[in-house]
């Protein structure tokens, strides 16, 4: 009775023949907050039974194979999470301007047979963020040179703004700045952020469970300025509450979250996703 009772909770008994279904791919993938996130949006729309999200364990050797049967099975949506955002690149039959800059892709969607692949980490950065300030001209520090922070900074110099990458190893700085044309420097030469209009960390430093870590340690934060920190777990990181108590305005990584994933979601269904159900389905995740 009880599983009879969750089944129609989550109106699994809805899906039919003609449901379309997205997925999200990663290894692993047990954590993935996706599935949540996009099903109860379709509930929340009332098109719980047109549309369900799964989450699929993909390993790395299997990718080719996956996408090949994704293709022909018709899977509308496929987001894709570590460690496949770049490899994917090289399944596609379309990639989307900015996602072929960044390197990576997040997002396919399969249009009868022809998957195209986007990056929609830059609307989870820029969506936020044009929220509170015009992003043209402004001074941004961007922390970190991987898949997050090249999605910050090629998203950001796209839309007029003036980045200075910040990174723990020099190399990885200097090719992502060289490629998107703008500044780099050590994350450890990072003293003094007064510069800086915007502050973002792209780096993992205080994700679960170093949740006593933050990349800018003793530096200070003045009032205006805005730090938005890419990590999502916890909701608010060392680097947030530090920004928060020296009267910055702070962009929560869920926030993040949740703009890439309404993307999604508006590429995969074709209609506008109830962000404030999703950013509450988060919240309410987390205990918030
Ligand atoms: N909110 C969202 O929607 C969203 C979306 C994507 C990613 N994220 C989060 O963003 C973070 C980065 O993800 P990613 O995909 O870009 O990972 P990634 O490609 O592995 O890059 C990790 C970055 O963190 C830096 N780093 C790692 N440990 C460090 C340490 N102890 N000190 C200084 N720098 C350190 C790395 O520096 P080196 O180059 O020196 O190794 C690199 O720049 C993760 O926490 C991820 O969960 C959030």
């Amino acid at each position: 009775l009880r599983l009879v009772k969750a089944l129609l909770q989550r109106k699994v008994m809805s899906i039919s023949a003609n449901t379309i279904i997205s997925i999200v791919i990663g290894d692993p993938i047990e954590h993935s907050l996706s599935p949540l996130i996009h099903n109860q949006a379709y509930q929340a729309l009332n098109i719980a039974d047109q549309f369900a999200f799964f989450a699929v364990r993909v390993q790395k050797d299997d990718l080719g194979a996956v996408l090949a049967g994704i293709r022909c099975m018709g899977i509308r949506g496929i987001s894709c999470t570590v460690p496949h955002k770049v490899a994917v690149i090289d399944y596609l039959d379309e990639l989307d301007g900015l996602a072929a800059k960044i390197g990576a892709v997040n997002t396919i969607v399969n249009q009868d047979g022809k998957l195209c692949g986007y990056n929609t980490d830059i609307q989870g950065v820029l969506v936020p963020l044009e929220k509170l300030i015009s992003i043209s001209g402004k001074k941004i520090a961007v922390l970190g040179a991987g898949g997050a922070a090249r999605a910050a900074v090629f998203g950001l110099i796209d839309q007029g703004a003036d980045i200075c990458i910040f990174n723990r190893t020099a190399s990885r700085a200097e090719t992502l700045a060289v490629e998107a044309g703008c500044q780099w420097n050590l994350l450890s030469e990072l003293k003094e952020l007064s510069d800086y209009d915007v502050i973002m960390n792209m780096t993992s430093v205080g994700m679960f469970p170093n949740n006593e870590e933050s990349p800018l340690e003793g530096i200070s934060f003045e009032s205006g300025q805005i730090v938005l920190d890419a990590v999502y777990n916890p909701y608010e990181t060392k680097l947030l509450k530090d920004a928060r108590r020296q009267g910055a305005r702070i962009i929560a990584g869920l926030e993040m979250f949740v703009e890439q994933a309404a993307a999604q979601f508006a590429l995969y269904t074709g209609c506008q996703a109830p962000v404030d159900v999703m950013k509450n389905v988060i919240k309410k995740y987390f205990n918030r």
